[in-house]
This record gives C-alpha cells, structure tokens and sequence, in this order.
C-alpha cells in the first residue's frame, strides 16, 4: 500500500546528502522524547498516540451525534478560531465539490464558519443568510474564553434562540471545550447542551482528530473512520524505531532544519490543488505556533498554484533567497477533462488537444519546481497518492509528527503560545476590560 511521502533529493544542490543524514540520530532522539513524554511541554503531548487510542465506540457515538444535527439542518455553523476551526475546515474543504454551496443535490448540511474573525459585515451578512435556512450550532473552545468565538456564540445562540425559541435552539447547539474549566463549560453546563471535551493533553493546534474536528467533519459528510484510519497509519510509521530513510515525518524534519541552518528563513507551503488551501492554513497555524519563538523558527507562507505564480511567482524565482518551497502534489485525481480539439487552433492550444487538465497542472508543477530550483530554492516533494479521508489522516499525522520533532530540533516548547496573549492585553485595555485598568492608563498615554 501506498502512504504520503517525502522526497527531497531536490534539496541536495542547497545541503548535503550527509549533512541531512548526519542528523539522523538527533532526530531519533527527540522523536524519541516526543513518544516517552521527556521533552518540553510534555503535558500535552496527548496527540502522539491519539490515533491509536480512538476506539470504534468513540468515532460511533460521534457519527450518531452528528448524523443527528445533520438531519435536523441544512446549514452548520462551526464556531472557532486557530485550531478550533482550522482542521475541520481544511479536510472539509479538501475533500468536498468546489461549488458546494451551489449544488442542489447534497446530502450533508452545508459548514460556514463564525468566531475566526470579529468582521462585522462577515457575521452579519451570515446572519442574513442564517434568517432563512434551518441551522444548528458546534461552538468549539478548548480555554473557553476566547474573545472571537464567545462574540460570536453569543451573537448567533441570541440569533438561534428568537428564530426557534430557547427549548429547540438547546437542542442544535453542541459545544466542545474543556472537561471542567471555562465560561463555554459553563454556559453548557447551566443551558444543558450537548457537549464533548477536548482532552487536556491536547492542544488546539493538535487536536484535529478529538471531537474538535471529527464532529463537524462526520456532520459535514466526512468519512472519520478512514480519516482515523489513516493517521493511525502514519502513527505506526513516524514512529522513533522506524529506521530515518523510511521515516517520512523524520526525513521532513531534518530536511527543513538542516535547510534553516544553512540560512533559509521561510517555508512557503504551494498546492497544485486548490481544495487544499486551508491545509496549508492549518499547517500554518501548526507550524508558526508552535516553532516560532524565543527569536527562532521557519516563518510558514502558503501560495496556490498555479494561481499565485502570477501574484508571487516573481518573488519566488528571483527574491531574496531565503525561501524552501514544500510542495503538496496529489497523485492520482479523480475528475476526468480533455482539453478539446479545435480545426483552426486561433488560440494555438492544439499542441494540448486531446489531453487532460491534470496532465497540463502536472506539468506546470514539474516545470515550477525545476525553475524554482534554478533560482536558488530548494524542494521538497509531499506526495498524496490520492485526496481521500485516509491520506488526509496520513497527511495530518505526518505534519503533527514532525512539528513535534521540528520543535524539538529547535530547542523551543512546541506545544505553547506564549506570544499569543500580547495583542490581547492590549486589546482588552482598549477595550477597557475590568481587570485591565493599569493597562489602560499605560496604552492611553501611547496613543
Ligand atoms: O493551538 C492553540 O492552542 C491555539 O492557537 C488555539 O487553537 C486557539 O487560540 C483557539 O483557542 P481555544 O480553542 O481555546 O478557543
């Protein structure tokens, strides 16, 4: 059988072959504390064995759960920011048809997404939306406390309860957060919702295959069982006794470190793809979050390709050289269209005649990549053999693994935000929180 994998033989005009391998060992070793819970942030590192330990049990009483809010509504609000939303919406999105929303024979309520921002027009326009359809709430929340998603939990539940009244609003609204801690507890607690916890040793970033992600995911139509599946399998061989050569998260890990050392500060993530642009949003978020501090770490970009050659193409073949470029290359597509014949060829495309689109995006992806390493940026190839739930799970796996392992080389805790909390202080002084008086007068005098 065929897994995601990881090929970097396009990165060896940039760092050695020996230089990659020479960090074997270290690598083994820090994907080994990763697995014994010896390194930093050790608490919450109840993502590395998640995929193992979800029973059959857990994924039924999920898919009952959501096969049940599924078939009350046509319309699914998943409320969250950062990790609370961003797994969900990147399967969801890589997985689904590009113009779902305008398909008329679905079978799955549609997702929108609230909480991720504090856009006024974004929410009230969905309100609009929201007036005349049938829809259910999933507010997810590991802290609970989130300033995003409660203003908008407490903007759409006030929405819910006038258009269906308090008694059947209850009834469509299920909230994810912590087993104990937190106002979203709460609030569950005293208004009785649905609820389930999202464990502790988990972080946000990180918990795209607890409740977090599978409920939605199984409500949106998502196949989680072959999503689990699947990251079970990267489990097995990500693992620190899978010797370094055949160990994909392993390979990327020392790939992108050895690459960092020799003075490449940026790791734009490009698709071919353009379903999976949230992929590479989440990856993002995995990888800024948790590599991104005390002054080090690659800074994570993300382009769509072909689309964005023509925007940051430029800069990728001729800027400053500090830039590696993943690229995402799904394997086997499954959508069948020819480029069609024409007698007089005005728009001189016969030389593609006959041809499938896929052929030409293949193309075009190979073509990149070798210009872009012509330029001075090295490659290095993720394969997905097919888009579908398994390889998802592989892929979601595979980039949590060597996230780990990344933060480890780096010597940072990766499984913190400390930075996270600075735009808060000073937004909740502004915003004159009780609590925050002696920042206010301080950020008062700044303006
Ligand atoms: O990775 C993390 O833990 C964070 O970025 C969270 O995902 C994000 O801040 C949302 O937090 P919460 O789920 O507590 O609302």
């Amino acid at each position: 059988m065929e897994n995601v994998s990881v090929d970097i033989h396009k990165v060896f005009g940039f760092v050695s072959r020996m230089t990659i391998d020479a960090l074997q060992n270290l690598v083994k070793e820090k994907n080994t504390a990763l697995e014994n819970k010896t390194g930093k942030g050790s608490d919450f590192l109840g993502w590395v064995r998640l995929p193992s330990s979800i029973s059959e049990k857990d994924l039924k009483e999920i898919k009952a759960t959501a096969d049940q809010l599924a078939g009350k509504v046509d319309v699914l609000v998943v409320i969250g920011i950062g990790g609370s939303y961003l797994g969900t919406r990147a399967v969801h999105e890589a997985l689904s048809h590009s113009f779902l929303h305008l398909k008329s024979n679905r079978k799955f309520p549609i997702i929108l997404y609230a909480g991720q921002n504090i856009c006024e027009d974004y929410l009230n326009e969905m309100i609009e939306i929201l007036n005349a359809v049938r829809y259910g709430i999933i507010v997810i929340s590991k802290s609970g406390t989130t300033t995003e998603p409660a203003i908008a939990f407490r903007i759409l539940k006030d929405h819910l309860e006038n258009k269906v009244g308090k008694k059947e609003a209850k009834d469509l609204i299920i909230a994810i957060t912590d087993v104990k801690k937190g106002a979203l507890r709460n609030m569950a607690t005293s208004e009785q919702y649905k609820t389930y916890t999202i464990p502790d040793d988990v972080g946000g970033r990180f918990s795209v295959l607890t409740p977090v992600g599978l409920l939605p995911l199984a409500a949106g139509g998502v196949n989680i069982t072959a999503l689990v599946e699947g990251a079970r399998s990267m489990q097995k061989i990500t693992g620190p006794d899978v010797p370094f050569e055949q160990n994909p998260a392993s390979l990327y890990a020392a790939t992108r470190y050895a690459l960092y050392r020799s003075g490449k500060k940026i790791e734009i993530l490009a698709n071919y793809e353009n379903k999976l642009h949230f992929i590479a949003e989440w990856w993002k978020q995995l990888f800024g979050e948790s590599e991104g501090k005390e002054g080090k770490g690659i800074f994570p970009a993300s382009v769509d390709l072909t689309t964005d050659l023509h925007s940051m193409g430029q800069y990728i073949q001729e800027g400053e050289r500090i830039l590696i470029e993943t690229v995402l290359s799904v394997k086997k597509t499954m959508s069948k269209l020819v480029v069609p014949t024409e007698a007089e060829s005005l728009d001189g495309l016969n030389f593609l005649a006959g041809k499938r689109l896929d052929e030409v995006n293949k193309m075009a992806e190979l073509g990149t990549v070798l210009a872009h390493v012509d330029g001075g940026v090295p490659n290095i190839r993720i394969t997905l053999p097919e888009l579908n739930e398994f390889y998802l799970g592989q892929l979601l796996y595979f980039f949590q693994r060597a996230c780990g392992i990344s933060g480890y080389l780096l010597d940072v805790n990766p499984f913190d935000q400390p930075g996270v909390e600075a735009y808060k202080k000073s937004m909740f002084a502004l915003l004159e929180k009780p609590g925050f008086e002696e920042e206010t007068k301080k950020i008062k005098q700044r303006l």
